[in-house]
């Protein structure tokens, strides 16, 4: 395992897929190895994921349990398999909580009025994130870590800055611990043939680490 923990910094870049874990035929699916990065540096004992998609942390915990003889408790749901962020609790508490939500509407999940990537306008998508993130940090055992994968969208020749709206959270989610940079490989676009842009396509994304210090309390009724 120590290749992967080792030499993470905050730049990562995997250009080739590691098939262990997820199912890259869902779209917007994310390669493991970030998250099993975080996991190896935290050490959680449990780890939550209330939106995840294919099973790509469900099956990083496997897999690492398996590997390493490691007993890290795991919860994952989506909306997809009938548990909503936008409406429910997270049902425990955890060391480390991964959340990947939708980049707003790039790719559209379903047709549920409360899925993320459903929402009208921007407005609109920037608060269901907001509480979909309050209500995550609430389930964070203190001095647990929310990690939260996300990116910029580009619409109408408009930069829709995703992450400063994640980052101005900042106090109301916890403390800023990380933000680590992360090369987008093999996306769909990348095999679009586009018009020349006027400006450079976008190739990266972000996970942002809060560390929840704050009594639990206070942020019980959160969302
Ligand atoms: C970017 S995908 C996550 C992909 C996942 N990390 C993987 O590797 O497969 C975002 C997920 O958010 C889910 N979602 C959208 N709105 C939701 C909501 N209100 N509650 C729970 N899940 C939601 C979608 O169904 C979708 O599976």
């Amino acid at each position: 395992m120590r290749e992967f923990s080792d030499n993470m910094t905050s730049l990562v870049s995997y250009p080739t897929r590691w098939n262990q874990c997820g199912d890259a035929r869902y779209r917007g699916n994310c390669d493991g190895r970030l998250f099993l990065g975080l996991v190896l540096r935290y050490r959680p004992g449990s780890v939550g994921d209330p939106m995840m998609g294919s099973g790509t942390t469900r099956d990083v915990v496997d897999w690492l349990n398996r590997k390493s003889g490691a007993s890290i408790r795991y919860w994952g749901d989506d909306l997809h398999g009938g548990f909503n962020l936008l409406k429910q609790d997270l049902p425990d508490r955890f060391d480390l909580v991964w959340v990947h939500p939708p980049y707003w509407d790039i790719i559209r999940y379903g047709e549920h009025p409360d899925d993320l990537s459903n929402t009208a306008d921007y407005a609109a998508f920037r608060e269901a994130l907001r509480v979909c993130l309050r209500r995550c940090m609430a389930a964070l055992n203190p001095g647990g870590r929310l990690a939260v994968l996300v990116g910029d969208v580009r619409r109408r020749g408009s930069y829709i800055p995703i992450v400063r709206d994640v980052l101005n959270l900042e106090g109301e989610l916890g403390q800023l611990r990380s933000v680590i940079i992360k090369a987008q490989h093999n996306c769909r676009s990348d095999r679009v043939q586009y018009a020349p842009l006027e400006d450079v396509p976008i190739q990266h994304e972000y996970c942002v680490v809060f560390k929840r210090n704050q009594p639990l309390r206070a942020l019980r009724n959160a969302a």
